[in-house]
Order: C-alpha cells, then structure tokens, then sequence
C-alpha cells in the first residue's frame, strides 16, 4: 500500500528531527544484534565451515557478546569514546560437536573458538524437533502400536520434549548423547490436540544420528474423548455467559516513560 503524501512528509520531516536530536553515540553497545548483523554472522561463520556432504553445521545460538560493564560504564562517560567492537557469541553443532564462537563485526572474523565438551547440550532448533517428530510414522513398532490402538495414523501428531537434567552421573551413563523423548497426540475432531494424549507409549530420539533410539509400547488406555475440548471462539456454540461490561483505562498526559531505540527510560 503506497503512503498518502502527507504521510511521507511527515515521514521525511521526522526523520530530519532524528538526524537533529540523534545522540553522537550511532547505538547503545548493549543494542541486540540487527537482522543485517545475523546475515554477517551467517556467512563469516559458514565460510569458516563450510557445508558439504562430509560437514553438517547448525545454529543453535546466536546473540551479542557483550562488552564488559567497564567498557561500557567508559563509553557512557564520554560521549566522543567510539563505540565498543560489535560482537557476537555463537553456539553451533559442526559435525556432532558444540562449538562456542565468538565473532567480530568490525573485524569480519571469528576472534575465539572452542569446542565445549561438559555436560549438557545448546538449544534445540526447529528443524533438530520437526525431524525428530517425523521419524514415528515411518517406523513400523509404532505404526503398528497405532493400529492396535484403532486410531488413524494420519489424525496422530507427535512432538519432542528435552528428556531432562538427572545429574551427572546419569548423564555419563548416557553415553552423551543429544536425546529427546518423542510423545504423540490424537486429532481426529479436535485442534487441542493436548487434551487427548496417546498414553503408554515411549520413543527417545537420537538427535546427531537422528534415529529412533527406544521405543516401549507398555500399556493401552482410551484416548480422552475429543467433544468439549475446541477453544477457537469461531467454532464455539452457544450458550454463552453473559458479555462483560465495558472498562476503561486513560493515561491523559501519556505513559510515564519514553523509549529511546533498545532503551527505555
Ligand atoms: C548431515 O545431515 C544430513 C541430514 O540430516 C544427514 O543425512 C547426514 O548424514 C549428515 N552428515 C554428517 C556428516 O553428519
Ligand atoms: C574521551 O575519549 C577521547 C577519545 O577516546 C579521549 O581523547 C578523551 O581524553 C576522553 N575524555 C575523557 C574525559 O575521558
Ligand atoms: C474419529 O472421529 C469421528 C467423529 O468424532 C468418530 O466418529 C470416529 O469414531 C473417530 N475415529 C477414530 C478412529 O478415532
């Protein structure tokens, strides 16, 4: 949708009152990383390690590296102090390892990296999860645990959970491995897919080898029944209870705060 004129005035003249008012610092050092920042970091680090058919490479973390609070608390005394380099520290899994990285915009290059071998993996990503959940409706114990059940295996949805912090100790025994525990649901006439658990059955998934690790099908229970579980206002029927009556709130000189790029004062 194109501006109305008077609205691109209004646009220019502001940022005109920006350009006058704008502080000498460009941005705070604390500011979060910018979408343009992550796509320098994306390539600094994939041209380090580069993808291919013998390497896998992952982001699991990406944020700022803050500098330290003298850095900082020197930068806030002087305004003529040029800002702090811009860093960003990155936890990514390179060929079943986690490696910690620590990457400089200013200098275009990984300054520090190391790979962390204690206990405990980096955060899960949306493709380490949605993989994992696939794996059940191509493996034939489960399908067959479905059918058993008489429900439909297209009405099935799964999802995957942390298996947890046991100690240390539990964790050696492990062997060290990225795990998760796969738990599924039934649909079949409801989108609140929670409210209707498949009890009884367990899968863990090996995220690195991303394999089906265990599976135990021990007990059979009903499935909870699917009526009164939707809470999509659209499709809930009456009767409903009666309509609140109307409240409102006014601030009539404004908030009592201002909002200054990434602060808030
Ligand atoms: C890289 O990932 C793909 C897809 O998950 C997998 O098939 C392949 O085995 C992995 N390669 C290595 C070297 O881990
Ligand atoms: C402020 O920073 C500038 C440039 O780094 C430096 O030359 C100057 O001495 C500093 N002033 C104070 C008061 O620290
Ligand atoms: C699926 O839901 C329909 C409608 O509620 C029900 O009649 C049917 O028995 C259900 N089928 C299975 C396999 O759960």
């Amino acid at each position: 949708m194109a501006a109305a004129p008077s609205q691109a005035v209004l646009f220019i003249i502001l940022l005109h009152i920006f350009y006058i008012f704008a502080p000498s610092h460009q941005y705070h050092p604390l500011d979060s990383l910018t979408p343009s920042e992550f796509s320098q970091i994306r390539s600094i680090v994939t041209k380090a390690y580069p993808e291919s058919s013998t390497h896998n490479l992952t982001f699991q973390y990406v944020g700022l590296e803050e500098p330290s609070k003298q850095t900082v608390i020197s930068w806030l005394k002087n305004e003529t102090t040029t800002n702090p380099p811009r860093q960003a520290f990155v936890i990514a899994r390179i060929d079943h390892q986690t490696h910690e990285l620590i990457v400089d915009l200013s200098l275009q290059e990984i300054t520090s990296k190391r790979i962390y071998s204690g206990y405990g993996y980096p955060m899960f990503t949306f493709e380490d999860q949605e993989n994992a959940d696939k794996l059940a409706f191509t493996y034939p114990p489960f399908v067959a645990s479905i059918r058993r059940r008489g429900l439909k295996l297209e009405e099935v949805v799964c999802e995957s959970f942390s298996v947890g912090w046991y100690g240390e100790e539990e964790e050696e025994g492990k062997n060290n491995k990225r795990i998760v525990k796969v738990m599924c649901y039934y649909m079949n006439g409801t989108v609140n897919l929670f409210m209707r658990p498949i009890e009884g059955i367990s899968m863990t998934v090996d995220l690195d080898e991303m394999k089906i690790i265990g599976f135990q099908d021990r007990v059979t229970v009903p499935v909870p029944k699917a009526d009164e579980t939707e809470f999509r206002e659209s499709k809930i029927k009456p009767p409903f209870r009666q309509s609140l009556k109307e409240i409102t709130v006014v601030q009539p000189d404004g908030p009592s705060f201002t909002i200054d790029g990434h602060m808030i004062r």
